[in-house]
């Protein structure tokens, strides 16, 4: 076992987690969100999404939000971008990052990007083009590698044809998500391992959704093969709008419990990730989905 001394947590909250929500959240709010992560020690967040804005409304305000933000020296600020349209956008705003996102499984990317695995990578090769020219890092998501809401069980084997394929046009990392939170941790583990076919563990970072309850289990599965980067969603927050039923990334106030009361350094202040969770969740109206972030909110309270 490789247990890593330190992880690099991504917060996907501002995005993973608000592209779900029914009713609008206004752009001062997601803000303010990206504001409180930050001054809790996080280093990447992801804030928005340049994407159709007929296909997630919710994302709608990406320049508005990308613009109000007071950003602080130190921390990389990504963005999603299905294509050039999108990257064109987002070029506007100055992300550190950006994302590609493809799909380990045809029906899935059909349902989400409409377009097949192949045609992806024809959209996506000229954005990572643009982007390292324009000195910006590129990051791939790879959905549905251990299981789609379409077809079932995902094969490694995909997994790696799709870590190739974008090996192959130049991103730079890449993240194993489970979409749907189905997966287990040897599941998991055999997915990170067939992206480690072409990819180096640096640049392997893991974003369990926690449908099934298993996302800490499959987090503590990759950081055993040395996987030290992990998306994770303040609150709990989220889903996706083309995985119905699929809840949110597994709750950074969990994996940040965990990784602690392990030794495993975050560089995060657990009190203020606390602090943003609720601040997010009084303005949603429920409780943060974070089993840690219930339990300290209770003690404080009592
Ligand atoms: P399309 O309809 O095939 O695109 O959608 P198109 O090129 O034919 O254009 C159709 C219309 O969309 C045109 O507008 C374009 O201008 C517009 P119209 O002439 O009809 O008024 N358009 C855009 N507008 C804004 N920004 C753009 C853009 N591109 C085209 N970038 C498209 C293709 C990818 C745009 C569409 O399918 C889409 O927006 N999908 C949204 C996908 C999405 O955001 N999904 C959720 C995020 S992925 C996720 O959550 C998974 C992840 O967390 C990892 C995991 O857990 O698995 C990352
Ligand atoms: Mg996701």
């Amino acid at each position: 076992m490789n247990i890593p001394s330190k992880v690099q947590l991504i917060d996907v909250g501002p995005r993973d987690g608000l592209q779900n929500e029914k009713s609008p959240v206004p752009a001062e709010v997601k803000i303010e969100l990206v504001h409180r992560l930050q001054a809790a020690g996080l280093q990447e967040i992801e804030v928005t999404s340049y994407v159709s804005p007929k296909w997630v409304p919710q994302m709608a305000d990406n320049h508005a939000v990308m613009q109000g933000v007071k950003r602080q020296s130190g921390v990389r600020y990504s963005v999603l971008t299905p294509n050039l349209k999108g990257f064109e956008a987002a070029l506007l705003d100055q992300p550190d990052e950006i994302v590609v996102f493809g799909s380990a499984s045809e029906a899935f990317s059909q349902k989400n990007i409409n377009c097949s695995i192949a045609e992806s990578i024809e959209r996506f090769a000229p954005v990572v083009e643009a982007a390292r020219t324009a000195g910006i890092r590129v990051r791939g998501a790879m959905s549905c590698t251990v299981g789609c809401p379409y077809e079932g069980e995902i094969a490694p084997e995909r997994v790696a044809y799709l870590a190739g394929l974008l090996k192959g046009i130049g991103v730079q990392r890449v993240d194993v998500a489970d979409t749907i939170g189905v997966g287990t941790p040897r599941k998991v583990q055999r997915a990170i391992e067939a992206t480690l076919q072409h990819y180096a563990i640096d640049d392997v970072s893991g974003h369990f959704h926690d449908t099934y309850g298993q996302a800490l289990s499959n987090t503590l599965a990759a950081l055993e093969l040395g996987v030290w980067n992990f998306q994770s969603s303040v609150a709990g927050l989220g889903g996706c709008p083309y995985a119905k039923g699929a809840t949110g990334n597994v709750a950074t106030e969990d994996v940040v419990y965990m990784l602690h009361g392990m030794g495993i350094e975050t560089g995060i202040d657990l009190d203020k990730l606390i602090d943003a969770g609720a601040y997010i969740s009084d303005f949603l109206g429920r409780k943060p989905n974070s089993r840690a972030a219930t339990a300290l909110l209770n003690k404080r309270g009592s």
